[in-house]
Protein backbone atom coordinates (compact mmCIF):
# COMPACT_ATOMS: atom_id res chain seq x y z
CA UNK A 1 0.00 0.00 0.00
CA UNK A 2 2.53 2.55 0.51
CA UNK A 3 4.71 2.09 -2.39
CA UNK A 4 1.69 2.67 -4.01
CA UNK A 5 1.58 6.23 -5.44
CA UNK A 6 -2.19 6.82 -5.50
CA UNK A 7 -2.12 10.55 -6.85
CA UNK A 8 -0.31 9.34 -9.49
CA UNK A 9 -2.55 6.63 -10.17
CA UNK A 10 -6.09 9.38 -9.50
CA UNK A 11 -3.78 11.60 -12.75
CA UNK A 12 -3.93 8.97 -14.64
CA UNK A 13 -7.58 8.21 -14.28
CA UNK A 14 -8.25 11.77 -15.06
CA UNK A 15 -6.32 12.01 -18.19
CA UNK A 16 -7.82 8.88 -19.24
CA UNK A 17 -11.52 10.75 -18.34
CA UNK A 18 -10.46 13.59 -20.50
CA UNK A 19 -10.73 11.19 -23.62
CA UNK A 20 -13.92 9.78 -23.11
CA UNK A 21 -16.72 9.63 -25.42
CA UNK A 22 -20.01 10.07 -23.69
CA UNK A 23 -22.51 11.68 -26.21
CA UNK A 24 -25.21 10.25 -24.48
CA UNK A 25 -24.91 9.83 -21.15
CA UNK A 26 -21.96 12.99 -20.78
CA UNK A 27 -20.94 11.45 -17.64
CA UNK A 28 -17.06 10.59 -18.18
CA UNK A 29 -15.25 8.18 -16.36
CA UNK A 30 -11.38 7.40 -16.26
CA UNK A 31 -10.31 4.14 -14.66
CA UNK A 32 -6.26 3.23 -14.08
CA UNK A 33 -4.36 0.56 -12.28
CA UNK A 34 -1.20 -0.09 -11.08
CA UNK A 35 0.29 -3.46 -12.70
CA UNK A 36 2.32 -6.62 -11.45
CA UNK A 37 5.28 -5.33 -14.16
CA UNK A 38 5.46 -1.77 -12.92
CA UNK A 39 3.09 -0.44 -15.76
CA UNK A 40 0.11 2.15 -15.17
CA UNK A 41 -2.65 1.43 -17.26
CA UNK A 42 -5.74 3.53 -17.70
CA UNK A 43 -9.24 3.66 -19.45
CA UNK A 44 -12.11 5.33 -20.56
CA UNK A 45 -15.95 4.80 -21.19
CA UNK A 46 -17.10 4.61 -24.92
CA UNK A 47 -20.33 4.58 -25.76
CA UNK A 48 -22.59 3.81 -28.60
CA UNK A 49 -26.03 4.84 -30.21
CA UNK A 50 -26.78 1.61 -29.15
CA UNK A 51 -26.89 2.49 -25.43
CA UNK A 52 -26.70 -0.98 -24.08
CA UNK A 53 -23.12 -1.34 -25.68
CA UNK A 54 -21.29 1.33 -23.92
CA UNK A 55 -18.41 0.14 -22.65
CA UNK A 56 -17.58 0.82 -19.13
CA UNK A 57 -14.01 3.07 -18.42
CA UNK A 58 -13.21 -0.41 -16.75
CA UNK A 59 -13.73 -2.11 -20.14
CA UNK A 60 -11.22 -0.15 -21.92
CA UNK A 61 -8.33 -0.46 -19.47
CA UNK A 62 -8.98 -4.34 -18.94
CA UNK A 63 -8.90 -4.33 -22.75
CA UNK A 64 -5.55 -2.25 -22.77
CA UNK A 65 -4.20 -4.38 -19.69
CA UNK A 66 -4.17 -7.46 -21.91
CA UNK A 67 -2.84 -5.91 -25.27
CA UNK A 68 0.16 -4.51 -23.04
CA UNK A 69 0.59 -7.88 -21.15
CA UNK A 70 1.06 -5.77 -18.17
CA UNK A 71 -0.02 -8.70 -16.06
CA UNK A 72 -2.09 -8.11 -13.12
CA UNK A 73 -3.72 -5.55 -11.28
CA UNK A 74 -2.04 -4.00 -8.45
CA UNK A 75 -4.19 -0.84 -7.24
CA UNK A 76 -6.54 0.49 -8.98
CA UNK A 77 -8.87 3.92 -8.77
CA UNK A 78 -11.79 5.28 -10.89
CA UNK A 79 -13.13 8.80 -11.14
CA UNK A 80 -15.60 10.58 -12.15
CA UNK A 81 -16.19 14.07 -14.71
CA UNK A 82 -15.39 15.73 -11.49
CA UNK A 83 -12.28 14.15 -10.97
CA UNK A 84 -13.72 12.41 -8.01
CA UNK A 85 -13.49 9.14 -6.67
CA UNK A 86 -15.80 6.59 -8.14
CA UNK A 87 -17.29 3.19 -7.62
CA UNK A 88 -16.61 0.81 -9.95
CA UNK A 89 -20.52 -0.65 -11.66
CA UNK A 90 -21.00 -4.11 -10.30
CA UNK A 91 -20.34 -5.45 -13.85
CA UNK A 92 -17.18 -3.70 -13.57
CA UNK A 93 -16.24 -5.46 -10.37
CA UNK A 94 -16.31 -8.88 -12.07
CA UNK A 95 -14.27 -7.37 -14.49
CA UNK A 96 -11.80 -6.29 -12.29
CA UNK A 97 -12.03 -9.13 -9.80
CA UNK A 98 -10.69 -11.54 -13.16
CA UNK A 99 -7.38 -9.71 -13.60
CA UNK A 100 -6.62 -8.76 -9.85
CA UNK A 101 -3.39 -9.72 -8.57
CA UNK A 102 -3.65 -11.22 -4.94
CA UNK A 103 -4.26 -8.66 -2.34
CA UNK A 104 -5.44 -5.78 -5.00
CA UNK A 105 -6.35 -2.83 -3.57
CA UNK A 106 -9.51 -0.38 -5.10
CA UNK A 107 -9.47 3.68 -4.07
CA UNK A 108 -13.61 3.35 -3.37
CA UNK A 109 -15.63 6.21 -1.97
CA UNK A 110 -15.64 4.45 1.34
CA UNK A 111 -12.01 4.53 1.49
CA UNK A 112 -9.58 1.58 0.18
CA UNK A 113 -10.43 -1.74 0.09
CA UNK A 114 -9.60 -5.28 -1.48
CA UNK A 115 -11.20 -6.91 -4.11
CA UNK A 116 -12.60 -9.56 -1.59
CA UNK A 117 -14.07 -6.25 0.10
CA UNK A 118 -15.94 -4.88 -3.41
CA UNK A 119 -17.29 -8.26 -4.10
CA UNK A 120 -17.62 -11.10 -2.17
CA UNK A 121 -17.65 -14.14 -2.64
CA UNK A 122 -16.74 -13.12 -6.72
CA UNK A 123 -17.44 -16.23 -9.24
CA UNK A 124 -14.36 -17.02 -10.69
CA UNK A 125 -12.51 -18.90 -12.99
CA UNK A 126 -11.85 -21.83 -10.73
CA UNK A 127 -15.89 -21.61 -10.63
CA UNK A 128 -15.89 -23.02 -14.26
CA UNK A 129 -13.36 -26.13 -13.00
CA UNK A 130 -14.56 -27.37 -9.58
CA UNK A 131 -18.46 -27.06 -10.16
N1 LIG B 1 -19.57 3.96 -16.22
C1 LIG B 1 -18.28 3.53 -16.24
O1 LIG B 1 -17.52 3.78 -17.19
N2 LIG B 1 -17.85 2.80 -15.19
C2 LIG B 1 -18.57 2.52 -14.07
O2 LIG B 1 -18.13 1.77 -13.21
C3 LIG B 1 -19.88 3.15 -13.91
C4 LIG B 1 -20.50 3.69 -15.15
C5 LIG B 1 -20.05 4.75 -17.37
C6 LIG B 1 -20.99 4.02 -18.30
C7 LIG B 1 -21.71 5.16 -18.95
O3 LIG B 1 -20.97 5.60 -20.09
C8 LIG B 1 -21.71 6.28 -17.91
O4 LIG B 1 -20.76 5.89 -16.94
C9 LIG B 1 -23.04 6.52 -17.24
O5 LIG B 1 -23.55 5.33 -16.71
Amino acid sequence: MSEIDWDALRAAARSAMVKAYVPYSKFPVGAAALTTTGEVISGCNVENASYGLTLCAECSLVSALTMAQAGKLVAFTCVDGAGNILMPCGRCRQLLSEHAAAGMILETVSGFKTMQEVLPDAFGPSDLIER
